[in-house]
């Protein structure tokens, strides 16, 4: 293991044991010398961890006595979210979205809004490779369709990597969609009609919703926790009370609250859809971006009677623009096929005989290392600094996993406001509002940290905390 991974693991453990209380506040921390022998490293790399945990203001060092732990507050995290009503209904108009989404080309000092990797951070060169031999080996195949369900090669490929939370999928049961949005869309049609009801957490990335509002389906919000997920009594309520047909759910490091299911959670909820006879959706983007030592098991992995449509894409952790993406279950897949091919005929053949290479040659898997590590690496850093330097009151997501970020303001801050004045001086995030299809909370702000925390991200961050300030004086609304 690399030395860079020792030390996070060292700093990791500490820092838990210290938030824990094992390690109480105001005792001396283990010596270095202790922490070489106890994790047997260097001198350096002991240091090296000690220094990271007092930049998070875990441990501090006082002259010629060795580093002491600090008192700590307990983390504020953002706060469960109970919309008004838990009942269907259509989802508001989303007119924020396409302007968000489409920022002017040219005026941007730095961008929190896209949840995408900075393009310094995609596989360029594993997948030039790829490209080069797919030209080299495959040029005939390169005009031709890829037939419904999709390459394959590739199916298997994605199918091997489910192996790895225990998964077990089936070439036959994967096929490959345009992106997870099209995967989205074709689970949702393949399971609900026009006018159906399907529940979603609440907040829920908001390109969901737009799916939802396309589809002309109505919408019930479950409350949601930041730390756990969807609130598993309130959906059964919602469930008893009205004939909800789907529910659209993530795991792990879900866009925008980044929490993680428990797996008790995960096996309720399976059988939750198996008593009330509802299918899940699940959107697993960002469950390859885990920061602990295991990839966490998507609610798919406890699925046993087939209820779970799971969609998954290489776009949160590799490259969006190829749209490539995937849904993978027994029950749906003819109609979905159906409806693949009425809609699309096929999926691009280049993407994906390039992709499945990428996979083949074993690449997807190093560069999921190395991201992984870079996200693991920058994150608390970034939290820390918003942290300190967001207005009192502020309360910042802590996700073990992928790269974006919540953030709730204190009440009377409005992020649409922070939203206009960030953009004035080319800093774009994403206002909370986004989220919600009935019941926004006003003073929230999503902040996508896919790029290395540079210089660039950390002054953009400095002007967002003084336009919060300034606005938490001006006592907007
Ligand atoms: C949770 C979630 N699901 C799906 C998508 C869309 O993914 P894709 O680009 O593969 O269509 C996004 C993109 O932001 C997302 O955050």
């Amino acid at each position: 293991m690399s030395k860079l991974h020792r030390y996070m693991e060292i700093s990791e453990r500490l820092s838990r044991e210290i938030q824990s209380g094992i390690l109480p506040a105001g005792e001396k921390a283990p010596s270095l010398r202790e922490i070489t022998k106890q994790f047997g490293v260097s001198l350096g790399t002991a240091l090296q961890a000690y220094e990271h945990l007092e930049k998070l203001g875990l441990l501090r060092s006082e002259p010629k006595r060795g580093f002491f732990v600090n008192r700590i507050n307990p983390p504020r995290l953002p706060e469960k979210t109970v919309p008004i009503a838990i009942q269907p209904a259509d989802v508001k108009s989303l007119p924020l979205v396409d302007e968000v989404l489409q920022p002017t080309i040219g005026e941007t000092e730095f961008s929190f809004a896209t949840a995408e990797l900075d393009v310094i951070w995609q596989p360029v060169q594993g997948l030039e490779k790829a490209l080069r031999a797919v030209v080299r080996d495959e040029m005939a195949s390169l005009g031709q369709y890829i037939s419904s369900p999709g390459h394959p090669a590739l199916r298997q490929q994605i199918a091997l990597r489910s192996f790895e939370w225990g998964g077990n999928l089936h070439a036959d049961e994967v096929l490959i969609t345009n992106g997870a949005t099209d995967a989205l869309y074709l689970s949702l049609r393949a399971c609900t009609q026009p006018g159906d009801i399907v529940a979603t957490e609440s907040p829920a990335y908001f390109g969901l919703l737009q799916l939802l509002q396309n589809l002309q389906l109505q919408v019930i919000e479950i409350p949601t926790d930041s730390q756990t997920g969807i609130d598993l009594a309130a959906l059964e309520e919602a469930c008893h009370a009205f004939p909800v047909k789907a529910v659209v759910v993530s795991a792990s490091f879900q866009n925008p609250f980044g929490f993680s299911m428990p797996d008790s959670h995960k096996a309720q909820l399976i059988t939750l859809a198996n008593k009330r006879d509802f299918a899940i959706i699940e959107d697993d983007v960002y469950g390859d971006l885990f920061f602990s030592n295991a990839r966490p098991k998507p609610i798919k992995a406890f699925d046993d009677k087939d209820r779970v449509i799971y969609c998954n894409s290489f776009s949160k952790t590799a490259v969006p623009g190829y749209r490539l993406g995937w849904c993978a279950t027994n029950r749906y897949l003819p109609r979905i096929k159906q409806l693949q091919i009425e809609q699309n005929i096929a999926v691009s053949s280049l993407p994906q005989l390039v992709m499945h290479r990428f996979l083949q040659q074993g690449d997807y898997s190093k560069h999921l290392l190395q991201l992984r590590e870079r996200l693991q690496r920058q994150l608390p850093e970034i939290i820390e600094t918003l942290q300190q330097h967001m207005p009192p009151g502020t309360r910042v997501s802590r996700p073990d996993g992928g790269f974006v970020l919540w953030l709730e303001l204190p009440g009377h801050i409005s992020a649409l406001d922070v939203y206009v004045e960030a953009k004035q001086l080319g800093i774009l995030v994403t206002p909370g509002d986004l989220f919600f299809s009935q019941s926004p909370k006003r003073n929230c702000l999503r902040l996508s940290c896919g790029s290395p925390f540079s210089l660039e991200m950390k002054t953009a961050m400095m002007k967002l905390s003084e336009i919060c300030q300034s606005l938490q004086y001006a006592g907007t609304s």
